[in-house]
């Protein structure tokens, strides 16, 4: 059976809306609905009919990403669900077709989301392309090594995070091309982010604002809620709960965390997603303090792969021929010649024999600077034909700073 697919129109948004609560379990606030409705771009949406009832939909955010050494236009796949009725029907598998060919059309080359589930996506070709830690650390193991930088010009100021929005919107601006995965954001991105709602607050309070200044202005931030506890011996327990900081250089990161790690009545800071090189583990003096949890973060999808790869900068020269498979983007199926070096890179169609046959999931693992392709080769699961160029291709698709989003879309 096939069902028809289409961008909805506004009317249609409670039954779209009605397809995520039942997907996901989900049963959100009002005022959540209406921020999501009003960040949603309907012409972006897809849905797919079974009649009168919409059986499954997925949608997009159009991005600007930073990927290695350069800033893209990015597809950011979010709101995929199919109702419970309809699953394994393959309305997925269309609306993922269908997706990919306007996002194709639309000029963008790049796409990536979050993943519910790590098992669903790379049969339409995203590979995993950025990790993340989350993890805590007791106040009393938060020492910093001796030649932490420190400078004396800056110091901290607290500040309701709404009150100081537009401080927050552009130090982060400032800092977004820094890291491959980031992305701008949104004014109503922020909206969102700083409504600070009961049912976000979760046992923990208010949002809370410090933030790294000196004479010149902010150089950085730290948003965290608190949730205040003491022990049945009546010592201080508290846990902060850490959700963004972001500085503009060093010494601020350094204060900043300082600020959140010596925070009175608080004995242990836990942050949900942070970098896996996270410049923290640096600074700490017993690093093994942080007790950590690895986990997938972006998922990345080339659906023009010589325009992609083309678009990014590489860490070394490189010169290799590439057979790409891919099924769903059959454009992309053929021997490229990827040629670069630390001035520019080209991806042309060629017919010369191949040093390595990749499938696409691949190079989407690859693009934003993980080093997955060693991994791959390692784990036996890509072909090299010539000895050496996948670990050429490896090193030169490799990227520092690591990849991250940061940000759930
Ligand atoms: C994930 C979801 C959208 C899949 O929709 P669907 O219409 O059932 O998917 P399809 O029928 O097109 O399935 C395509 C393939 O993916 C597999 N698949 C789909 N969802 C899967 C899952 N959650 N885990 C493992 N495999 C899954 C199917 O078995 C099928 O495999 P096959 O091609 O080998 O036969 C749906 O299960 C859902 O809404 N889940 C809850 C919300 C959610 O997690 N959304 C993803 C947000 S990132």
């Amino acid at each position: 059976m096939t069902y028809p697919i289409r961008p909805i129109d506004e009317s249609e948004w409670p039954a779209f809306a009605g397809v995520l609560q039942e997907a996901f379990n989900w049963t959100p606030h009002p005022t959540q609905t209406e921020r999501f409705k009003s960040e949603t771009e309907f012409d972006r949406t897809l849905a797919a009919f079974d009649g009168d009832v919409i059986a499954g939909v997925t949608s997009i955010f159009s991005f600007t990403m930073t990927v290695p050494g350069a800033q893209l236009p990015v597809a950011g796949v979010t709101s995929v669900s199919v109702l419970p009725s309809h699953r394994r029907r393959g309305v997925l598998t269309s609306l993922m077709r269908r997706q990919l060919a306007d996002i194709r059309e639309r000029g963008e080359s790049v796409a990536a989301l979050y993943a519910s589930e790590a098992t669903i996506y790379r049969r339409y070709g995203y590979g995993r392309a950025a990790s993340e830690l989350s993890f805590h650390i007791r106040r009393h193991g938060s020492a910093f090594v001796r030649n932490a930088p420190q400078d004396p010009a800056l110091r901290i100021r607290v500040a309701k995070p709404a009150d100081v929005s537009d401080e927050m919107q552009q130090l982060f601006a400032s800092v977004v091309s820094r890291r491959p995965g980031r992305y701008e954001r949104r004014p109503q991105t922020w909206t969102g982010l700083l409504a600070d709602e009961e049912f976000d607050q979760r046992g923990a309070g208010s949002l809370r604002a410090v933030l790294a200044e000196d004479d010149g202005g902010v150089r950085g931030y730290a948003l965290f809620r608190v949730k205040s506890a003491w022990d049945d011996n009546g010592v201080p327990d508290g846990e902060l709960r850490l959700f963004e900081l972001e500085a503009a250089d060093p010494a601020a990161y350094a204060l900043l965390w300082r600020s959140v790690l010596d925070r009175d009545l608080v004995s242990r800071v836990e942050a949900g997603t942070r970098p896996v090189d996270d410049p923290l583990i640096a600074l700490l003096a017993d690093p093994r303090q942080l007790r950590a949890r690895w986990g997938d973060e972006l998922w990345v999808r080339l659906v023009e792969a010589d325009v992609a790869l083309a678009a990014r900068a590489y860490s070394a020269a490189v010169d290799v021929v590439i057979e790409v498979e891919d099924d769903m983007c059959p454009w992309n199926a053929r021997r490229w010649r990827l040629t670069a070096d630390l001035t520019g890179a080209e991806c042309k169609p060629v017919e010369d024999e191949p040093d390595m046959t990749l499938p696409i999931t691949a190079l989407g693992s690859a693009y934003m600077g993980d080093g997955l392709l060693m991994e791959s080769l390692e784990a036996g699961l890509l072909r090299e034909h010539s000895p050496g160029t996948v670990r050429s291709l490896a090193t030169a698709m490799s990227w520092s700073p690591k990849p991250w989003a940061g940000l759930t879309f």
